[in-house]
């Protein structure tokens, strides 16, 4: 080798990276070991590890800080406890910088390092933020999360992407960072909300859309059901989604989301804006379903998706229980705003994600600005009146 050469010397290289995902009934009453065998020892020495629960979890009088409690204790030989703390639940954990640096903080104040683990337990703001700390403190702790909505088990507890709010933006700080294993207990799911029960379904409506024709068919009979929380309808619908999150994020070749296209966020162009224009009043799975709602019904518009299916759709999203119109969408202006965001998150020309059919994505360039507006328009009439969708009174102009 001469070293004395002006040359170029790239090199590609990768790292073989480890997704662990459990589905479980209980882990705190019966299936502990699921959370302890994640835990490996830290060379001669016990794995120190710290909790961060959701604060809602407490809020709701559930047994969930006394569980730890014991857990810690059943595992004394095969942990070192570095504490129990308690993130704000929402999205006000993500908005205010101070939450991400009391989480620094309490991960430095326990001398954590990277052969730590930090459990964190909560909705799926409180996994961003709390993911977020973990990726950057020492540069990446051990990170196993337990995602208590169905948002969270369904979609972004698996994912690969931790962040907070910065400058009114959505996600504007943050981190990829692989978890070191993510644990579905459906036990977890039994406080939430029912508005936030049905909006996590939002996104396996939409990951549906774009991967699987017959998951779509299922979210579809099964609506009903799930929007009662029958577990024989929604864990399956979870575990579908969730494992076609996973199969994009481990096969799908850009798990850091470096190439123009980021398929995964089909309807978010106006999902984010939506939020951030609603001040976070809406879920994130409200504004996804929304979001959805307008491509859907733009993909009938110009690109070809039959009208019936879009009618399908906004049925399906209808029947889980999730809004189709909101006064905002009536601001088309600083909606349409959110396609010029969208494109600067991620640098380069627009490219967003459209569907020539269900399971048939399509990457596109341009909007057509007057179809996007007669899309949200029937969108907002659609929402309004429980009859038959607006996509098949298309006129015959618009259906190109
Ligand atoms: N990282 C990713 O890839 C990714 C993907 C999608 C969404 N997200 C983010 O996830 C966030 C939305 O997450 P979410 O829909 O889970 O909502 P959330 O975390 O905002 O939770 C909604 C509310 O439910 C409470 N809660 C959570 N679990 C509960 C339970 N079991 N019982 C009672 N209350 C409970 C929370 O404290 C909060 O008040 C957004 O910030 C969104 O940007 C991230
Ligand atoms: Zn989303």
């Amino acid at each position: 080798m001469n070293l004395n050469d002006d040359s170029t010397l790239d090199a590609t290289f990768s790292v073989p990276f480890q997704h662990r995902l459990h589905f479980t009934r209980d882990i705190f009453h019966g299936e502990q070991s699921v959370l302890a065998d994640c835990l490996e020892p830290s060379g001669e020495q016990l794995p120190k590890v710290q909790f961060w629960l959701d604060r809602s979890l407490l809020d709701h009088g559930g047994t969930l800080r006394g569980d730890v409690q014991r857990f810690i204790k059943d595992h004394s030989a095969r942990l070192q406890p570095a504490g129990i703390h308690v993130a704000e639940g929402g999205e006000a954990v993500k908005n205010d910088w101070l939450h991400t640096e009391r989480c620094l903080q309490a991960i430095h104040d326990a001398d954590l390092d990277r052969r730590s683990y930090i459990v964190v337990i909560g909705g799926g703001a409180v996994l961003d933020a709390v993911g977020f700390a973990a990726a950057t403190a020492h540069r990446g702790i051990r990170l196993i999360r337990l995602p208590t909505t169905t948002l969270g088990q369904a979609d972004s507890g698996v994912g690969v992407k931790n962040a907070v709010n910065r400058f009114g933006k959505k996600n504007w700080l943050g981190a990829f960072a692989v978890p070191w294993a993510v644990i579905n207990d459906a036990a977890l799911l039994a406080t939430l909300p029912d508005r936030d029960f049905v909006a996590g379904f939002a996104e396996a409506v939409k990951v549906s859309l774009l991967k699987s024709a017959t998951i779509f068919e299922s979210l579809e009979q099964q609506a009903t059901r799930i929007h009662a929380r029958d577990p024989a309808a929604t864990l399956p619908a979870i575990r579908a989604s969730a494992l076609l999150h996973r199969t994009h994020i481990t096969r799908g070749g850009d798990p850091f989301e470096a190439l123009e296209a980021r398929p995964l966020d089909f309807g978010h162009w106006s999902a984010h804006r939506l939020e951030t224009m609603t001040r976070f009043s809406l879920r994130h799975g409200e504004a996804v379903g929304i979001g959805v709602a307008i491509d859907t019904v733009y993909s009938s518009l110009v690109h070809g998706l039959d009208p019936h299916d879009a009618t399908r759709v906004l049925q399906t999203l209808r029947t889980l229980g999730l809004p189709l119109d909101h006064p905002q969408l009536h601001d088309t202006t600083a909606l349409l705003d959110g396609l010029e965001e969208f494109r600067q998150h991620l640098g380069g020309r627009l490219t967003l994600t459209m569907l020539r059919g269900i399971a048939d994505p399509i990457e596109v360039h341009a909007i057509d600005e007057d179809a996007m507006l007669e899309a949200i328009d029937r969108l907002r009439r659609a929402g309004r009146s429980d009859g038959d969708a607006v996509a098949e009174r298309a006129p015959e102009t618009m259906l190109t």
